[in-house]
């Protein structure tokens, strides 16, 4: 508590308004009314978060959010957009200017005031593990129950992120000249692997020989020599098909993970199905946490009891995201609204039946966004990565 607050809207109403509620709840507030002044109360200040109107006349929100982004000494202060555009293009340009999180007005107090609290949260917790870690955006792939097509999603995302960063599908991308693609991992630290076997790969697996050391004598320069190279540019840590769950100790879950962080811009960790203490112990190290699910009632069931779990151990919806694979076609699937609503989560990726295009993916061992990279899946794919870049930017 007591975190400093810039509120800015061009309707001072607006701002006494937002302000009362957050001094109500111990936080102090800075007032702006418009972006220029926003920018340079941001520069004096340093708050330690802004909640920003979009339509202002000098200068609008996404301009005042893409000037901070830019600027080292302010780029890290967490940024609410808060509007009346309730279109989804309006959010998306929002999120792509460098906002954390977006707000529609008018919006319930107690709204308000969560959704300021987990940004702070979130904030902080960088902080608290600073350790070792780098700045790779961590993400964990977890299935609320198993088959559910957790390891197809890891999969395509990583090699979509490897691949340009899910901006334009490989065939057709004009990249300007300086355009690189960032350096993207996956990690398959599900008790029961299974990564391999999608890209039909069962020799050179390196996670096993890691697992073989203690813990101490695990350095970057070792893990990386245990990483398998795909032509996607991916790399990744592998493990063969195990019928019987693997128990991976703590201690080498959380050294690896954070040394793969040091690698990379992207850390994508398949998680397998299971809250196990391996997982709970990788979640620590996640910025970022997708649960994989179907569109079924069960899958409903067992995501809320997860999602339950996870906010009872200090998780806020903020990081969590639902990504529902419909993989077969059928009349009681299921709609995107009943589950976000059933589950108060927002939904960032919807993956539609194709199953011969995934049999044949698995077949011939390549990813499906490789595989065909024209299909609507594979355009799916590419907006869950894009989703995925916005939110642990
Ligand atoms: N969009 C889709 N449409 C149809 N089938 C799909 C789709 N996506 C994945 N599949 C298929 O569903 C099956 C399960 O997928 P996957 O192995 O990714 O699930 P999982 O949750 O990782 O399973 P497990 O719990 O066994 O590890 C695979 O045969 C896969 O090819
Ligand atoms: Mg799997």
């Amino acid at each position: 508590m007591g975190e400093t607050i810039l509120v800015v809207d061009d309707d001072l109403q607006t701002v006494k308004l937002i302000s009362l509620l957050l001094q109500r709840k111990g936080y102090r507030t800075l007032p702006a009314t418009s972006g220029v002044q926003a920018l340079a109360k941001a520069q004096t200040e340093q708050p330690d978060l802004i909640i920003l109107d979009v339509m202002m006349p000098d200068l609008d929100g996404l301009e005042v959010c893409r000037r901070l982004r830019a600027n080292p000494r302010l780029s890290a202060i967490p940024i609410l957009m808060f509007t009346a555009k309730a279109a989804v293009g309006d959010k998306i340009a929002g999120l792509q200017a460098g906002a954390d999180d977006y707000l529609t007005k008018p919006v319930h107090p107690a709204e308000l005031i969560s959704r300021v609290e987990a940004l702070l949260q979130r904030a902080a917790r960088p902080k608290a593990q600073a350790t070792a870690r780098a700045h790779a955006a961590t993400i964990g792939f977890l299935g609320v129950k198993g088959g559910v097509g957790t390891s197809t999603v890891a999969l395509n995302t990583a090699a979509t992120l490897a691949l340009g960063g899910g901006h334009l599908p490989p065939a057709v991308r004009t990249s300007p000249p300086d355009f690189q693609a960032p350096q993207v991992l996956l990690a398959d630290l599900a008790p029961h692997g299974g990564l391999a076997h999608l890209l039909r790969l069962s020799q050179g697996l390196g996670l096993p020989g890691l697992l073989a050391r203690p813990p101490r004598e695990l350095d970057p320069p070792t893990i990386e020599k245990h990483l398998t190279r795909h032509v996607s540019g991916l790399r990744m840590l592998l493990t063969p098909y195990a019928p019987r769950p693997v128990m991976l100790s703590a201690a080498h879950i959380q050294v690896i993970a954070r040394h793969l962080a040091a690698l990379s811009d992207y850390v994508l960790f398949e998680m397998g199905h299971t809250l196990d203490d391996g997982a709970r112990t990788l979640l620590g190290e996640l910025r970022y946490l997708v649960l994989v699910m179907e569109p079924t009632s069960l899958c409903l069931l067992h995501a809320r009891e997860l999602i339950q779990i996870l906010l009872q151990i200090g998780w806020v919806l903020q990081q969590l995201g639902l990504v529902v694979v419909n993989r077969a076609v059928s009349g009681i699937a299921l709609t995107r609204r009943q589950i976000e609503e059933a589950l108060s989560l927002e939904l960032i990726g919807f993956i539609s039946p194709a199953p011969d295009l995934a049999h044949r993916a698995v077949d011939q061992g390549v990813p499906i966004v490789m595989l065909q990279p024209e299909s609507p899946l594979a355009e799916q794919f590419r907006e869950l990565a894009r989703r995925l870049v916005a939110l642990t930017r």
